[in-house]
């Protein structure tokens, strides 16, 4: 008898048989089998076999190959945009289940989201019925991403609290999925500093954001931050989650521990000697290798940048506490040390103000040498990190210079830069690096420094896993 492998179908027969799959609560043999078995026992030619309604197919998985999505729909004036929701997600060949909310319910019936769904909606948590065939437990599981659209200020506040007392945030609580959040309500709900408490404590808690978008509200006359995001902008958001989610992500259970920003090293209490650094490019770093899945460490000196999210951010003044933070910080697999450190401090700092009198002769600095962070850490003979990486901002000779401070720092990689006034590098949005190392010197093309970031966090990605 010949024999056929799903792996040999073309790309949409396949996809179709997932489709079929998914609705019919079968994996793709299983409906394969069906099929076979439906056509062999019609007369005449085969009949593609009839999708059934899933009646009680939403009490099993999905096949293996379908992505699964749980929409928890809370009570807001935006549940109605969910409807479609349901559509952009169904659009993409998802999978998908839903609860909703009792405040919901006074918003949009389970009715009409169960009939885009496709099956039962999920309401109460006490459901016996709904616990004997499904359960919290198991929709918390079984799903490879939680969408919660909208999600209100008292979802929100229920969530960073660990609240478990509905359906819904029984099964925000039991999930390892990740979860998106598509937050809106009232400008002034959104601004009130308990809502933004709870927002920092969900973007702690490794929870992802889409919107909330700027504009009119549903109440006349109401406009600002706090209207949901669209349907499509939060399918696009639920792609991208589902792509890194089930792709492996090249820095999972790496630390990374990255400094960035100036030093300020203070003459007296209120003057210091500082740089132009902006910390633009250390930070991006930090956000790309968080994007990789990385653990990581972010030291900053003084910036005017919010802290990444995600990064665990220490923030430092001076060089030494910047050499302290990082010896806290360690162990870690890979150090980069983006900050422009301050070569120099004063000695003897003035502990009171020091004061301008008139008739004495000008106060003389005298300085004293910074200690070297990177070349500190790199020449560690315990917890040295596998991948220690400098910059090297240079204004001549570039090339020459950063191979000499390979050696001299003992650092495995340097980004070199050539930051002459001219090529606007230093404070500005992009960078053109040459990386420098044992190998040789690779030049990257001018680019962003997101750009770079990700560049370079490619590269390391491709090291660890020599
Ligand atoms: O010697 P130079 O300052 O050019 O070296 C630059 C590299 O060394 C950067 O990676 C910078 O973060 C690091 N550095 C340091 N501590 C210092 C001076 C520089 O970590 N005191």
């Amino acid at each position: 008898m010949a024999s056929l492998t799903v792996r040999q179908l073309d790309e949409r027969l396949k996809q179709l048989l997932r489709l079929r799959a998914a609705k019919n609560g079968r994996s793709v043999e299983d409906e394969v089998r069906t099929i076979l078995r439906e056509a062999a026992e019609e007369p005449g030619p085969a009949q593609p076999a009839p999708v059934s309604p899933p009646t009680p197919a939403e009490t099993a998985p999905a096949a293996a190959t379908t992505k699964r999505v749980l929409l928890i729909i809370s009570g807001g004036i935006a549940a109605y945009k969910s409807l479609d929701l349901i559509r952009r997600l169904k659009e993409r060949g998802l999978a998908v289940r839903c609860i909703m909310t009792k405040a919901a319910e006074h918003f949009v019936t389970p009715l009409a989201a169960g009939a885009l769904v496709g099956s039962r909606v999920f309401t109460d948590l006490f459901d016996p019925a709904h616990e004997f065939d499904v359960g919290h437990i198991r929709l918390a599981r079984e799903t490879d991403l939680i969408v919660v659209a909208p999600a209100t200020a008292d979802l929100m506040a229920k969530m960073a609290g660990g609240h478990a007392d509905d359906l819904a945030t029984a099964v925000l609580l039991a999930t390892k999925a990740p979860i998106l959040l598509a937050p809106a309500m009232n400008p002034a709900m959104w601004a009130h500093k308990a809502t933004q408490r709870n927002l920092a404590q969900l973007v702690a808690d490794g929870i992802k954001l889409v919107g909330p978008n700027e504009g009119e509200m549903a109440e006349a006359r109401e406009s600002g931050k706090g209207r949901m995001a669209e349907p499509l902008e939060i399918a696009a958001a639920v792609d991208k989650l589902l792509a890194a989610h089930l792709a492996p992500l090249p820095l999972t259970g790496k630390h990374v521990l990255i400094t960035s920003g100036p030093t300020h090293e203070p003459i007296d209490p209120v003057r210091y000697i500082a740089n132009r650094s902006s910390g633009k490019q250390g930070h991006a770093i930090a956000a790309a290798a968080a994007a990789a899945g990385a653990d990581v460490t972010l030291v900053s000196g003084p910036v005017n940048l919010p802290d990444p999210i995600g990064v665990k951010t220490i923030h430092v003044e001076s060089a030494r506490d910047m050499l302290t933070a990082v010896e806290r910080a360690l162990p870690a697999d890979v150090a980069i040390f983006a900050a422009a450190v301050a070569d120099w401090r004063v000695a003897n700092a003035g502990v009171q103000k020091l004061k301008k009198t008139a008739g004495q002769t000008t106060p003389a600095l005298s300085l004293v040498e910074n200690p070297d962070i990177l070349s500190t850490i790199a020449h560690r003979r315990t917890q040295r990190p596998q991948l220690v990486i400098g910059f090297a901002a240079e204004t001549e000779n570039v090339i020459a210079n950063a191979k000499a401070k390979l050696a001299r720092k003992g650092c495995d990689w340097i980004l070199a830069n050539d930051v002459s006034p001219q090529t606007g590098i230093m404070g500005g949005d992009r960078n053109t690096i040459e990386l420098v190392s044992a190998d040789g010197v690779e030049p990257w093309p001018p680019q962003s420094k997101e750009d770079v970031a990700a560049m370079l966090i490619a590269r390391i990605g491709a090291a660890l896993s020599k």
